[in-house]
Formats: C-alpha cells, sequence, structure tokens
C-alpha cells in the first residue's frame, strides 16, 4: 500500500524507564478514516505507546512520528494538540464545576468586540459540534451533573473542537455502561466517517470486534501483530496478547454458599442518594450489584463501609447491630473495601508497591500494639504479587509507575491483607487484561468457597452473571429486585435496572 493512505507511522519506538524497557522497537501505522485497536495485557505498554504520541514524555523516546509523511516532534501536549492530536484518557481532565461549552473552549473562549466572552457564541459553536457528532448535551450543563460516560463525549467534542485528526482513547469504557458504550461507538462511527482517524485502546475484546477495523497486539513492549478484524476472532487475539489459551472465562458457578446472614441491611437511606436500601449477605455469598452508571450503588457500598455518612437505616453484623463512623470501624470489624476510584481512594502514588500492599496490615497491627516485621511485610507482598501476577520490576518500585491494570492489583492486594470476613468490590476488573481478569474471578471465587462473603459492585453484566450467587439491581437509589438462580438473566437484569419489574 501506498504510503499516502496513512495518516500516521510510528517508527522503531522505543522507551526505557528505570529497570523498565516499556517499549522496544515498536511499530504502529494508521490510516485515514480507521479504527485501530492497540491490545495488550496490563503493562504491556500500551499507554506509554500513546503517550509518547500525545507528547507527555517529550523528546525523551527513541523512533521517529511521522504524519502525513512528514516527520514531527512533538515536544509537549500541546504540541500534539496543535498537530491535531488529542488523547482522552480514562480519567477526565475537564473542570468539574464550569459549563460544557466553557470546558470545550477552555482557555480560547471566544470574545465580544468589548473584550467580553461572547457567551452565545461560544454556546452556539458548542452546540454545533456536538449536534454534528449526536451528542444531545446541552452546552450549558455544569461538567460535574454528567455521567462518566456523557464526559467522555464532551471530550470528544472538545478534542473535535481543536480540528483533531487523530483521537486517541485510552479504555473510554471502563468506567461505562453498555448502554453507553453503544452511545460511543456510535459517535465513533461518525468521527471515522468524517475522515478522521481513531486508536483505541480497551480491554474489552468483544467491543473491538465491533468497532475496529485493524489491531496491533504489543506484548512485552513489542507488537506481536497487526491485523485485520475480519481475518481474526477472539481466541486468536487473545492468544496472541497473553501468548497462551485461556479457554472459558467464567467456568462454573458449582460452589455453594452458607445459609447464615453474616450482614444485614436495613433500610438504608442518604438524602439524595439512595432511600431504604435492604439486603442480606450470606456467609461466602457473592451478591451482584448490578444497575445504571448513577443507580447509587457505589453510593450504597460507600456508606457501607463507612466512607459516607448515612441519614437512616440499620446494620447489623452477625446479628448483632453495628455503628460504622469510618473506615477503621468497618476495618475493624472484618469488612475490607476496593473503591471504583483507584487513583484517589485505594492506593498511594506516591508509594512503593510493597507498603501499599502492607498499610492496612500496619493499622491493624498497630491497633494490637504489635509491630509488623519488615520481613514479613516482604513476604505478604511477594505473595500477592505472585498471586495477581503483578508487573513490577521490584517490590520497592512506586505504584504510580504501574501500569493501570498493575495499581488495581495492588488495591486488590491491600484490602485482601487483612483478612476481610466481608469483602466490598467496586468494579474489581476494571482496566484489567483478560488473563488477570480470569485470575482474578478465580480468586474471588475461592475467597468465597472459603467463607468470605463477597459484595461485587460491576457494569460488566457476564461478570455479574457469571460470578454471582444472587444480583441486586438498583435504579435511582432504590432497590429494584433482588434476583437469584435462573431468574440471574442479562434481559431480566436490563429490564430492572431501567425500571420495568
Ligand atoms: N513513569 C514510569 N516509570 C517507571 N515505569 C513505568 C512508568 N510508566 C510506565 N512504566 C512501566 O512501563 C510498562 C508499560 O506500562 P503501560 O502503562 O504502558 O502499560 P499498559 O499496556 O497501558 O497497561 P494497562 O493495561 O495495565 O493500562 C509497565 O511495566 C509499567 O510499569
Ligand atoms: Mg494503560
Amino acid at each position: 500500500m501506498n504510503d499516502n493512505h496513512f495518516v500516521l507511522k510510528m517508527n522503531n519506538i522505543s522507551k526505557e524507564f528505570p529497570g523498565v524497557k516499556a517499549l522496544t522497537n515498536v511499530n504502529i501505522d494508521l490510516k485515514k478514516g480507521e479504527v485501530l485497536a492497540v491490545v495488550g495485557e496490563n503493562g504491556a505498554g500500551k499507554s506509554t505507546l500513546i503517550k509518547i504520541l500525545a507528547g507527555t514524555y517529550g523528546n525523551d523516546f527513541e523512533g521517529k512520528i511521522r504524519l502525513n509523511g512528514e516527520t514531527i516532534e512533538v515536544n509537549g501536549p500541546r504540541f500534539a494538540i496543535d498537530l491535531g492530536i488529542s488523547t482522552i484518557y480514562q480519567e477526565t481532565s475537564l473542570v468539574q464545576n464550569i459549563t460544557v461549552a466553557e470546558n470545550i473552549f477552555l482557555g480560547r473562549q471566544p470574545t465580544t468586540k468589548m473584550g467580553r466572552i461572547d457567551w452565545s457564541k461560544m454556546i452556539n459553536d458548542s452546540k454545533n459540534i456536538m449536534d454534528n457528532l449526536s451528542i444531545g448535551i446541552p452546552p450549558t450543563e455544569i461538567i460535574s451533573n454528567l455521567s462518566a460516560a456523557k464526559q467522555q463525549m464532551v471530550e470528544i467534542a472538545k478534542a473535535f473542537s481543536y480540528e483533531a485528526k487523530i483521537i486517541i482513547m485510552d479504555e473510554p469504557t471502563s468506567a461505562i455502561t453498555d448502554e453507553d458504550t453503544r452511545i460511543l461507538f456510535g459517535i465513533i462511527k461518525r468521527i471515522v466517517s468524517q475522515g478522521k482517524s481513531v486508536i483505541y485502546i480497551s480491554h474489552r475484546i468483544k467491543e473491538i470486534f465491533e468497532i475496529a477495523d485493524r489491531v496491533t497486539v504489543l506484548r512485552d513492549g513489542q507488537v506481536v501483530k497487526t491485523m485485520d478484524i475480519k481475518d481474526t476472532d477472539e481466541d486468536e487475539l487473545v492468544k496472541n496478547m497473553i501468548g497462551r489459551q485461556i479457554g472459558d472465562l467464567f467456568g462454573e458457578k458449582s460452589y455453594a454458599h452458607g445459609e447464615e446472614i453474616v450482614l444485614k441491611v436495613k433500610n438504608l437511606t442518604r438524602t439524595g442518594k439512595f432511600r431504604d436500601v435492604s439486603f442480606d449477605l450470606k456467609k461466602g455469598e457473592i451478591l451482584g450489584f448490578s444497575g445504571l452508571v448513577g443507580s447509587g450503588r457505589s453510593e450504597v457500598v460507600r456508606a457501607i463501609f463507612g466512607l459516607d455518612w448515612l441519614d437512616g437505616g440499620e446494620l447489623y453484623l452477625n446479628g448483632e447491630k453495628i455503628n460504622i463512623k469510618n473506615t477503621s470501624d468497618s476495618l475493624n470489624k472484618g469488612i475490607a473495601f476496593v473503591s471504583e476510584d483507584r487513583r484517589l481512594e485505594s492506593i498511594i502514588q506516591g508509594f512503593p508497591v510493597k507498603s501499599n500492599i502492607t498499610i492496612l496490615l500496619l493499622h491493624k497491627v498497630l491497633n494490637k500494639l504489635r509491630l509488623i516485621s519488615s520481613r514479613q511485610e516482604t513476604r505478604l507482598a511477594k505473595k500477592y504479587v505472585k498471586e495477581f501476577s503483578v508487573k513490577t520490576p521490584t517490590l520497592e518500585q512506586l505504584v504510580m509507575n504501574l501500569s493501570g491494570g498493575n495499581q488495581q492489583k495492588v488495591a486488590l492486594a491491600k484490602s485482601l491483607s487483612t483478612n476481610p470476613k466481608i469483602l466490598i468490590l467496586d468494579e474489581p476488573t476494571k482496566g484489567i487484561d483478560v488473563g488477570a481478569k480470569k485470575e482474578i474471578h478465580t480468586l474471588i471465587k475461592k475467597l468465597a468457597s472459603e467463607g468470605i462473603s463477597i459484595i461485587m459492585v460491576s457494569s460488566e453484566l457476564p461478570e455479574v452473571i457469571g460470578m454471582c450467587h444472587r444480583v441486586l439491581v438498583m435504579k435511582e437509589g432504590r432497590v429494584m429486585k433482588i434476583f437469584e438462580g435462573d431468574q440471574i438473566t442479562e434481559v431480566n437484569i436490563m429490564q430492572a435496572s431501567i425500571g420495568n419489574v
């Protein structure tokens, strides 16, 4: 094929961090009007590759980038944007307390002759950009009122306003529902039909077959293969990613749970968030929390763990009424929690892997006035790093230097280190690669079979259906239904999520 068909070519890209060779001689090309998926295990180098393109690392890499045949230098994020390369990261970079229109035109608002902000032009232009992509969000809406999915759409509109030719998305769907994913895909199709190109990173293999034209597989910082999507299938793709076949993702749900009620939740209410939430959690049970994003699932589990306050309701642990005022209370009572937002809550970015895994233990041990030995700490950290296959050069590596998926594994290890009786997981496999996902599913089932009771909030229906003994569905802060056994189906859960019960 003639070179002109490619808008972008990245040649022989190599990038090294202290002790880590993140990329070695990577070659990637992108055609005009295509969606190129980039896949690979956690730590394979996907984010590093697109950060190079986005100007994050300036000149600090080896290799060459060519845009429409011309060699370019992306000496900083600004350069990339001016060259028409826009990146949308999983964590939004929008300013939360101002409007959609202001975000789109942040730092370059149109002004009137008098030098004031020309609101009507700004609102109008924003509306035009969004209409063109069929994004139905009012330009005057405040960002913080929008769901994660809608915020992402605003980011896309913003990229468009910069006349981006290449839009890069790093795991855009890991925090949004299936329904919003549909809408996002519609927008992506409109983007490429206008001759723009998209680089799409995701761990959801099924999605890639829906949206991508070609796929490049990275493993250990090297390109394994680039394929036309129509010439491959899920098995082959996964095999290329992890170098082996993994078989059925969920396996059997054959394990049984106990009958004794470990946690009884009665009429929990937090004004404006959720109301009269009641359910039982049995010993060794995996209870799924389903519902649309914003239905109140995370709010409920956060309040149970003592992260947010309650306005009403009761909690009973093994039949005894308990009061949870903060997270030390819940940890001391054997309740552990892994937040959906690992960056903010679950782990300390500037601390080593080792201390992150054992930090809660320290708190527990100190409470009993004993000290934990460094050797014990190391042994424990080692065990989890191995069990979860955390990709890190050493136990001393700072967590902020790990890939997204590996940070998530550290967060899981941290909460398990306290030997909890009740484990609350909010989107536990968000951003985790297929191989590790299966390992984490197996681990969750193993914990349950050992008698730990698990609440699992998840937006991934296959995960909920494949893993949970019962599934509680929420809508607008209320429990719509709790499904069990054969009743746990995609249709039933979806119907309940939108209020058809
Ligand atoms: N700033 C950094 N300092 C040191 N090592 C880093 C840094 N950034 C990334 N790495 C390492 O480079 C490798 C590639 O990481 P990268 O974030 O690109 O992976 P990824 O494919 O995006 O993974 P994930 O699917 O988990 O997001 C990993 O081993 C990671 O630990
Ligand atoms: Mg990444």
